[in-house]
């Protein structure tokens, strides 16, 4: 009974609507459009957006009908996989990819430890335009609420990596990132962290 039950937890489709992914910005059709309006449309219609950990059911279906254009500029980033998946991860990003205004990675952090945290900021920083903009929105690993979940995460076969706002910042700075800042508006959940930061503009 007990392998039945995590063979279906573990095998349920994260990428669907499920609690957790709640929490996610990319849920919130609000929070969408607030994200859209001041990351995107400021850039143009040229803009390019990449989605780290990104699903069809996330970010690129809350777009709605208004910004339903923005879908075909949106890359998504997910080592499972699937016609909608344009990389497995963030290394098999071209060199020669044109720059993206903008990052977003929510709920991605949690199956990181922290060289593989570095690597991948290090990847989404290569992959932005100076002055471009990487979301981060996970657990937030000052509250002590998350961490009531760490232990049963694993036996069902969860991720359950965790880092606080200042180790996050201090993560982003080693790499190159400015401008780092808290941004609760952009949470879908008190118990996240939301960081936005910058890859630094051209001199
Ligand atoms: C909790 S879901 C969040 C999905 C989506 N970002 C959202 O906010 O709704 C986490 C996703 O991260 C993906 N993921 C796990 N490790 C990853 C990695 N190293 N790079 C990119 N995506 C990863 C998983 O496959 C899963 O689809």
């Amino acid at each position: 009974m007990w392998t039945n039950i995590k063979t279906r937890w573990t095998g349920w489709d994260w990428h669907g609507a499920s609690l957790f992914n709640l929490r996610s910005p990319s849920s919130h059709p609000e929070i969408v459009k607030q994200i859209v309006d001041e990351f995107v449309l400021p850039k143009g219609d040229s803009a390019r957006i990449l989605d780290v950990g990104g699903t069809r059911q996330g970010f690129v279906a809350h777009l709605g009908d208004d910004y339903g254009h923005l879908r075909p500029r949106v890359c998504l980033v997910n080592p499972r996989g699937g016609a909608e998946i344009a990389y497995r991860n963030i290394e098999s990003i071209p060199e020669n990819t044109e720059p993206f205004d903008l990052a977003m990675m929510f709920g991605v952090m949690v199956y990181l430890d922290e060289p593989s945290l570095i690597d991948m900021f290090c990847g989404i920083h290569r992959c932005l335009r100076p002055g471009g903009a990487l979301i981060i929105s996970d657990p937030d690993g000052a509250k002590w609420v998350n961490h009531l979940e760490r232990p049963i995460k694993p036996l069902v076969g969860l991720p359950s990596d965790m880092y606080t706002e200042a180790e996050t910042i201090r993560l982003l700075q080693e790499v190159g990132f400015v401008r780092c800042r808290s941004r609760p508006d952009l949470g879908g959940s008190s118990r996240y962290l939301t960081i936005v930061a910058h890859r630094k503009s051209a001199a």
